[in-house]
């Protein structure tokens, strides 16, 4: 049976007994007063758990769309700094006349290279060597450094004639204006086979827009490759690390689990331009850079000529960036199909082997011993320990025939191989059938007969759509595949430039769906909204939940309605049974088994403040101070900016009153968590 109980109840409202303080919102969760409508009823059966919540409910969903990898959360500040771009100089200005009497040139060449999947380097030939040839890189739009901030400066470098001295590279970092912000190094002793050099640079100054200038010296031949300016202040202090604001902001959502690399990227708009997992480990000179699908998916303004996956962050840091933030791994693998919406590429069947083994060999690689092929690759590159995968997604958003036909041979060849490693599959890219589309019932009948584990439903819908299926999952049936929200986001109309579109209306009509998807938590077991990151200057997609700009990030009130939901998330079902009088009021409540409490979401998506009356049955007594974190605007388009990055932020703060039975006024336009701590052993 479903675990929400009839909307009829026969309890009749008591008298008020409010704590008052003001008619208006407040950012205090026990200071509102509600409006003149009679109280709403509110029971948590606390005494009749109905069912576990998975204990990794809310995640996030990693996308490389909007700049999420270079130029987002791997910190890398130079572009294209293996000249692998399609115009292989882009990112990089020469200056049109060079002073100081130097004669020579640069040219992107591609012979003996370091590496067959990094083809191309730069060469800088200088017949007089004069005062050197400069090169500047423009950053991911520019880049970002801070006062006294180290960086260092690295770059394979190898040189004709082989002499000591012969060729040097100064490398200077200037601010925008062109004035430099950093003492000036210089790297020499380059030889004539490939080698790694670095220096230290420290900014004296702050700016979002500062350059990298790199200026070869000497008369001769010097190749350069894998040019790189990266921060030593790194997520979890980690070398070549990840970007610590937005790591952070992962961390603080307490994501259960991280699904990655995407999303669109993993098909591909062909398959040859599809993600490869096995070309993003090792060193990253020998990764293979991509083009970025959204680098051309939509028309100007919203294209990026100079997207690419430079794989920086790859397989391996995305499985680290889970063990950091205590998040279980589900990574998204190509099944032989292109993306669908562009040329709906297919491998043929008596092609798709090497797609299915490339599945196997990446659980190989995460669980495997250092005693099997890709456990013994794992443990080369660091991390001799599995990194315990339990789940992997077949294909993103797929549907159709093919799809199914391609999913039963993973399937096949996965559960044979490894009959625990769960497997999500796909039910194409809308949460319901259109007219003549039948592409999710079809795919959800076809998944049900082959017993699949996880279907991946998406749903990027306005607001009002949000709050008509805060039922949806009632009559799922619990014995059939379980349930991921892979991918949601509410879209108000109106897509204003980057955060507008993240308006507090989009966010509460997610938490009141959100409410439906704890209170079905034993069938929907993942929950992630999309897309997760991207820069101001640089996004295809919006809304999306954290932005930022080269020194900057903030959560949109989506983050922290997500947050409010993943750092409460409970271990129980408790039912609620809410009145008829609760229109445009949603609730859900669980048992956190780890405290002992119980916690309640409500979400007002009415104007006003409410009061509620809220009974928990089945407990016999209950402390009289919890927590109260009341997430609330007065505004329905209030948004939050860099400037004003917390303004529709939680407020947190004790909650007095508490007992069996009591009230509580909850703001207008608010999402409120209580935290209810009782005295009965569980
Ligand atoms: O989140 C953006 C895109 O939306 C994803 O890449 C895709 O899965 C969906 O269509």
């Amino acid at each position: 049976m479903s675990p929400i109980m009839s909307r009829a109840s026969v309890l009749i409202a008591p008298a008020l007994a409010l704590a008052v303080a003001s008619g208006a919102w407040a950012p205090c969760p026990r200071t509102c007063r509600a409006d003149d409508a009679p109280a709403v009823d509110l029971v948590v059966k606390a005494g009749s758990p109905a069912g576990e919540i998975s204990p990794i409910l809310n995640g996030v969903f990693f996308e490389d769309i909007n700049f999420a990898a270079d130029g987002g959360l791997y910190p890398e500040r130079v572009k294209n700094g293996s000249f692998e771009f399609d115009d292989p100089m882009m990112g990089w200005r020469r200056p049109a006349l060079v002073a100081g009497g130097a004669v020579g040139g640069f040219g992107v060449v591609g012979d003996r290279p370091i590496h067959p999947n990094n083809p191309h380097f730069l060469r800088a030939r200088l017949e007089r060597a004069g005062a050197g040839l400069p090169l500047t890189n423009e950053g991911f739009r520019g880049i970002g450094v801070t006062k006294d901030a180290a960086f260092t400066f690295s770059v394979r470098g190898r040189s004709e004639p082989e002499k000591a001295g012969a060729m040097a590279l100064v490398v200077q970092l200037v601010a925008a204006d062109g004035r430099p912000i950093a003492a000036a190094q210089r790297l020499e002793g380059f030889t004539r086979d490939w080698k790694a050099y670095s220096c230290e640079v420290i900014s004296t100054a702050t700016d979002p827009r500062a350059k990298l200038t790199i200026t070869v010296q000497g008369a001769g031949t010097l190749d350069l490759d894998m040019v790189s300016l990266f921060p030593r202040d790194t997520f979890n202090g980690r070398p070549g690390g990840l970007r610590p604001d937005l790591a952070r902001l992962l961390k603080d959502l307490k994501p259960g689990f991280v699904r990655f690399p995407g999303g669109c990227i993993v098909e591909g708009r062909t398959l040859a331009q599809r993600y490869q997992w096995k070309t993003t480990i090792g060193d990253r000179a020998e990764r293979r850079l991509i083009m970025n699908r959204w680098n051309v998916e939509f028309s100007p303004p919203r294209n990026a000529p100079d997207y690419y996956e430079s794989m920086g962050l790859g397989f391996l840091e995305y499985f680290q960036l889970c063990e950091d933030i205590g998040a279980k791994p589900l990574p998204v693998l190509n099944c032989g199909m292109a993306c669908q919406f562009n040329l709906a590429e297919l491998v043929p069947a008596e092609d798709l082997d090497p797609y299915i083994q490339d599945a196997l060999d990446l659980i190989e690689f995460a669980n495997g011993p250092a005693t099997t092929t890709w456990g013994a690759r794992r443990a080369a590159l660091g991390h001799p320990g599995p990194f315990g995968l339990t789940m992997i997604g077949i294909g993103n958003e797929q549907w159709g025939p093919q799809y199914i036909a391609r999913y039963e041979r993973f399937a096949r060849a996965i559960k044979a191989k490894y009959p625990e490693i769960l497997l999500v599959s796909g039910a194409g890219p809308g949460p319901a059938d259109g007219p003549g589309d039948d592409r999710f019932s079809s795919a959800w009948d076809a998944l049900r007969k082959l017993n699949a584990d996880l279907v991946d439903e998406h749903f990027y819908m306005p607001p009002d759509w949000f709050y008509s299926q805060v039922h949806r999952y009632d009559g799922y049936d619990r014995k059939g595949p379980k349930v991921f929200a892979g991918e949601f986001a509410s879209h108000v109309r109106d897509k204003r430039p980057a955060f507008g579109a993240n308006t507090w209306e989009a966010a509460l009509s997610e938490a009141a769906l959100m409410t439906g998807l704890e209170r079905n938590g034993d069938v929907v077991r993942l929950a992630s909204y999309a897309p997760l990151f991207a820069h101001v200057e640089a996004w295809q997609w919006n809304p999306n939940l954290i932005w930022y700009d080269n020194l900057r990030s903030m959560g949109t009130p989506s983050y922290y309605v997500q947050k409010l939901f993943g750092v409460n998330r409970g271990t129980t079902i408790l039912p609620v049974r809410l009145d008829d009088a609760a229109e445009k009021l949603y609730a859900c409540a669980s048992l956190d088994a780890r405290t002992g409490q119980v916690v309640l979401k409500i979400v007002n998506a009415r104007p006003g403040p409410r009061d509620v009356h809220i009974r928990l049955e089945g407990v016999s007594s209950v402390r009289p101070t919890g927590e109260a974190q009341v997430l609330a605007a007065p505004d329905l388009n209030a948004v939050n900016t860099l400037d004003d990055p917390t303004r529709v932020s939680p407020a947190i703060g004790p909650a007095e009153g508490l007992s069996a039975d009591f009230h509580r006024a909850v703001p207008g336009y608010s999402l409120t968590v209580l935290r209810i701590g009782t005295n009965d052993k569980r």
